[in-house]
């Protein structure tokens, strides 16, 4: 079948899903990703041109901290023009379809697109509409995907422990609602990691998810033995229909990382989280801001991918 993601000559078109990338892909954004690294406030080199005279549009149709902003921040930083649609005075307010707000904004030139949009597929669906020369960045849609993420995660996990094939990482919470959780899965099973686990209520996991290649676990005690990287998620309330858990205090108590839970992993374990964090939800204060969380690094690290990644895509 043909994969969506790349042209003719098996180079990246567009960006939507780490699952179905090639290894060599994903190795080349995350070698890209530490050429880029420098490239920053308080370095020498504050820009590069490689985007000059390119438009790039934010269309993120669901709040966002982290993404838009370092999407921005690496567009910028490779010297392109960047539009930030405000979704909420866009005329999608007043009817608009999707592909229509798409249709305009390719009529002022766009070049590249960052998608965010609470339905799953929003990103594919513009990528199969827009002309060759344009490229999709998916930046998380529904429960689907979340590429970029994962891939700043991937970068994050081998800038600490250098190496995929000799890790044990486990991912902990909402694995049924996460679209970085499934991202996560896909490329830490393409590039090599040899045991992924997962831990989580049974109403969190979606049905077959042993197909993805993960280990699953229910008892947090069990599944943090001796693990090199925690991946923490979010409850993704916004995403759940009906009472899935009894109380937000008995999450925490099974499933909430604490100091005294996370000693079970190995003493060099690193912590991570997507963002945005809940404390005292799934992971106590006293772990997010400890010696073994790098979810700071994760986020600056994501303005590095997101230059590969577009980088990548524009042929440069
Ligand atoms: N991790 C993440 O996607 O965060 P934002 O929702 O703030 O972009």
């Amino acid at each position: 079948m043909n994969n969506p993601q790349l042209n003719k000559h098996g180079e990246l078109q567009h960006l939507l899903s780490t699952e179905g990338l090639p290894v060599s892909i994903l190795r080349d954004i995350l070698d890209r990703t530490a050429s880029f690294v420098n490239v920053a406030a308080g370095s020498e080199i504050k820009k590069v041109p490689l985007l000059h005279g390119k438009s790039v549009f934010n269309l993120f149709f669901e709040n966002s901290t982290r993404t838009r902003t370092t999407f921005e921040i690496a567009a910028k930083r490779l010297s392109a023009d960047v539009v930030n649609l405000n979704i909420g005075s866009s005329s999608s307010s007043k009817g608009e379809t999707l592909l229509d707000t798409v249709d305009n904004l390719c009529a002022m030139h766009a070049d590249m697109f960052v998608v965010r949009h609470s339905q799953s597929g929003a990103a594919h669906l513009i990528a199969r509409h827009v002309a060759p020369r344009i490229h999709v960045i998916n930046a998380g849609d529904g429960r689907h995907a979340h590429p970029t993420q994962a891939l700043l995660d991937m970068f994050t996990i081998r800038h600490y422990k250098k190496e995929f094939h000799n890790l044990r990482v486990v991912i902990v919470g909402d694995i049924l609602h996460s679209r970085v959780a499934r991202s996560q899965i896909h490329a830490l099973t393409t590039l090599g990691v040899p045991e992924v686990r997962v831990i989580a209520p049974r109403t969190l996991l979606p049905a077959c998810v042993e197909r993805l290649g993960v280990h699953v676990y229910h008892d947090m005690l069990q599944g943090l033995r001796e693990v090199d990287v925690v991946m923490m998620l979010r409850l993704q309330n916004e995403r759940m229909q009906g009472a899935l858990l009894p109380s937000a205090q008995e999450y925490f108590k099974y499933y909430g990382l604490t100091q005294e839970k996370l000693a079970l992993a190995k003493a060099d374990a690193i912590v991570m989280h997507p963002g945005p964090m809940n404390r005292g939800v799934e992971i106590d204060s006293s772990v997010a801001d400890g010696t073994h969380s790098v979810i700071l690094p994760q986020v600056t690290f994501g303005i590095a991918v997101r230059m590969a990644a577009m980088s990548m895509l524009a042929g440069k």
